[in-house]
């Protein structure tokens, strides 16, 4: 039986990469560093240190990890800086009017982002009313694909992982719900997150209509 939903934040509930492109695009630029939209992609659900290592890989750079750290620290105050302009009306199309269905019906929610800086995000948009459970990049130590913050998030709400779904637009995130065996809803094209138990282009497409036919027999 399904229970709750595990929500990932940045690509689910609302867009943040094209703020990340842009914090990431403007360190690039200071330091020299090949950054295009292509790589950005790459950089989907993973950690901020993980994201400046790929960075780094792909411009064959070698620095130690002092400077990594303050590296990126500086991408990281340029991203919450733009996150100022965030308003309530910044949710992707479908997310809100998902989220308010969830808790009228009694779904148990909790967030599973890998951002340290999910609540702040969840601030702007005036979202946290809707989470019992936040999960995000300061819970746990092993990023997705690692399971560990769809772990996290399920035991918070008291629930085992056969009783969620999670939400995700990244292959990596979807990775890290199959590792801890949750069912899973990809939001995004067949190449990203096609591994998914189902999948929706858009979040306005996966209304709990759609979600509970395609899940049938678990609710
Ligand atoms: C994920 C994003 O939600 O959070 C990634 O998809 C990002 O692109 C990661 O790198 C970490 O975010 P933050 O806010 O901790 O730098
Ligand atoms: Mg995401």
């Amino acid at each position: 039986m399904i229970k709750g939903f595990i929500f990932d934040l940045d690509g689910v509930i609302t867009d943040t990469a094209e703020l990340h492109y842009e914090a990431w695009k403007k360190l690039s630029d200071d330091m020299n560093w090949k950054f295009d939209r292509e790589l950005n992609e790459k950089l989907r659900g993973i950690s901020r240190m993980d994201s400046i290592k790929v960075i780094m890989d792909y411009n064959q750079v070698t620095l130690d990890d002092a400077t990594v750290e303050e590296l990126a620290t500086k991408k990281n105050d340029i991203y919450v800086a733009s996150l100022d302009d965030m308003t309530p009306d910044d949710y992707l199309p479908g997310a809100r009017e998902l989220l308010t269905h969830l808790r009228s019906e009694g779904f148990k929610v909790a967030l599973g982002s890998a951002s340290k800086n999910a609540i702040k995000v969840l601030k702007q948009l005036n979202a946290t009313h809707f989470f019992d459970v936040i999960g995000d990049g300061n819970s746990v130590s092993k990023s997705k694909p690692e399971p560990d913050i769809f772990l996290y998030a399920a035991e918070k709400l008291g629930l085992p992982p056969e009783n969620c779904i999670v939400f995700e637009d990244a292959e990596k995130g979807i990775d890290a719900a199959k590792a801890g065996k949750f069912h899973s809803v990809g939001i995004g094209p067949e190449e990203r997150v096609g591994h998914a138990d189902i999948r929706f282009n858009t979040m306005k497409e996966a209304t709990l209509f759609e979600v509970k036919s395609h899940f049938k027999e678990l609710f």
